[in-house]
């Protein structure tokens, strides 16, 4: 099995985020001057770009009409999938929508305060986006940051000596560089955090950052029970080592259970949904990217099918801006954003068909009226641990399972649909019906 799926030390990529691959010439270096700068090429399966007369085209749909762009230039469609790019997370500071305080706090609590840090929220909310973020910030402190995600069978030996090999030795006395070099390579399968913190003691001349992402698909209680051990151990030795945990919602609870007392020494931040006005700016900044806008009718129907979720708003604001495009208009309106969720549903249950035949039948009224479904759904997808542990309520567990049934995931916590991104496909396609029935009425805005 696999123990890691990737390692990369924040300073290396932030100074090298092409990993040595760049495009030729130099170009690419700078993200916004690559994206507005460049011709692009026509892209066959949307007429408009070629078309003559009449067609108010994009800017870039124009350029598209350029012959001799550099091989590797995007196409139109191309530089929304980059503009809204939906895959990846976030590594540039300015991209990180509505996460400053979140930012803040784990700066705070790490780099300056020495707690360890957990980062927990659901799936596609964000996480890996603001400890990259964070990672920047520390790196420019000085600090040696360490990323690694975590795979469901790792070990604690495989874990942490991956992470040993990592620190570089102008970190450690240079008349021990020998003796560590040596205990990094006996730390083996069976090793302890016992002996795992006796290496770190020899961490003299640089504070260390440890990000385990990934870390609730780790589930043998051994592991975690070792991880709290060693934190702990960390945390009581003032050894210049942090752990910032990365995971789903129950990621801090099964730490803290093995050992109550890391409370004291841990800095807690969630990824809870997005206010409005970051969805707004996400959006904003996407569209900007590729030469686009939305319309305040779009714009608005985007965050509400979003909730909160910058995983969402990107995918749905894509496949709009997408639709927009196939009209060759720069503006995307409410009824593009119609079409990107329609497309989005349809991709997504190509994955889940479950969950979209069941989400098709509430829609349709075949389970009565779809409204109080939709409201599940939203709380659901707005909850967070951030709502839990202010102790507002959460939904009702029994209303829940007995609306979605075989869906939900009983031990999430909060309660969650096995597929974390679901709960908007429905408000989706409640919303698409909703428009459906006033196009019959002819009242759908730009
Ligand atoms: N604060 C934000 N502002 C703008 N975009 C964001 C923000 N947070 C996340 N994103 C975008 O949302 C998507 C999901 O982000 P990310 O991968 O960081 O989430 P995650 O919680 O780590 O997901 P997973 O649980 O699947 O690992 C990515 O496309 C990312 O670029
Ligand atoms: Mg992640």
């Amino acid at each position: 099995m696999i123990a890691m799926t990737w390692y990369m030390n924040v300073a290396q990529f932030a100074t090298d985020p092409f990993g040595g691959r760049r495009p030729p010439d130099g170009q690419g270096e700078d993200d916004g001057a690559f994206l507005d700068g460049e011709p692009m090429n026509g892209d066959a399966i949307y007429p408009a770009d070629g078309a003559s007369g009449g067609l108010s085209l994009p800017s870039f749909a124009r350029d598209g009409l350029h012959v001799g762009r550099p091989a590797w230039a995007p196409s139109a469609a191309d530089r929304i999938y980059q503009a809204f790019d939906v895959s990846q997370p976030v590594d540039q500071p300015q991209d990180l929508r509505g996460r400053a305080k979140q930012v803040a706090r784990l700066l705070s609590g790490v780099i300056h305060r020495r707690n360890h840090g957990i980062v927990s929220g659901p799936r596609g909310s964000g996480k890996t986006s603001l400890v990259r973020v964070f990672g920047q910030y520390a790196d420019r402190e000085g600090i040696v940051v360490l990323y690694a995600a975590c795979d469901g069978g790792t070990t604690f030996g495989e874990l942490l000596r991956g992470y040993l090999e990592q620190i570089p030795p102008s970190s450690v006395d240079p008349d021990e560089v020998d003796l560590f070099d040596q205990r990094v390579l006996s730390f083996g399968l069976e090793s302890s955090p016992h002996q795992a913190t006796s290496i770190f003691a020899q961490i003299k001349y640089s504070q260390v950052v440890i990000v385990l992402d990934e870390f609730d698909r780790v589930h043998d209680p051994v592991l975690q029970s070792k991880v709290a051990s060693l934190l702990k151990l960390i945390s009581d030795a003032r050894l210049p080592v942090r752990f910032v945990l990365v995971g789903g919602n129950n990621a801090f609870l099964d730490v803290v259970r093995e050992h109550p007392s890391l409370m004291r020494h841990v800095t807690r931040v969630s990824t809870a949904p997005l206010a409005h006005e970051a969805v707004f700016e996400l959006l904003g900044s996407c569209a900007d990217r590729c030469g686009m806008h939305f319309s305040a009718p779009g714009n608005q129907l985007l965050d509400e099918v979003a909730c909160g979720s910058p995983y969402h708003a990107r995918l749905f604001g894509m496949h709009a801006a997408l639709a927009a495009l196939r009209r060759g208009d720069t503006e995307v309106t409410e009824q593009d954003v119609a079409e990107g969720l329609a497309e989005s549903f349809e991709e997504w249950s190509a994955l889940n068909g479950d969950d979209a035949a069941m989400f098709h039948a509430i829609c349709s009224g075949a389970r009565g009226d779809p409204a109080p479904y939709v409201e599940l759904a939203r709380r659901i997808a707005m909850a967070s641990d951030d709502e839990q542990l202010a102790g507002r309520s959460a939904p009702d567990l029994e209303a829940i399972e007995g609306a979605f049934g075989p869906a939900i995931d009983r031990s999430a916590d909060p309660v969650a649909f096995r597929d974390a991104t679901a709960p908007q496909y429905l408000i989706a396609l409640h919303h698409l019906s909703r428009l459906s029935s006033r196009e019959q009425k002819g009242t759908v805005r730009a």
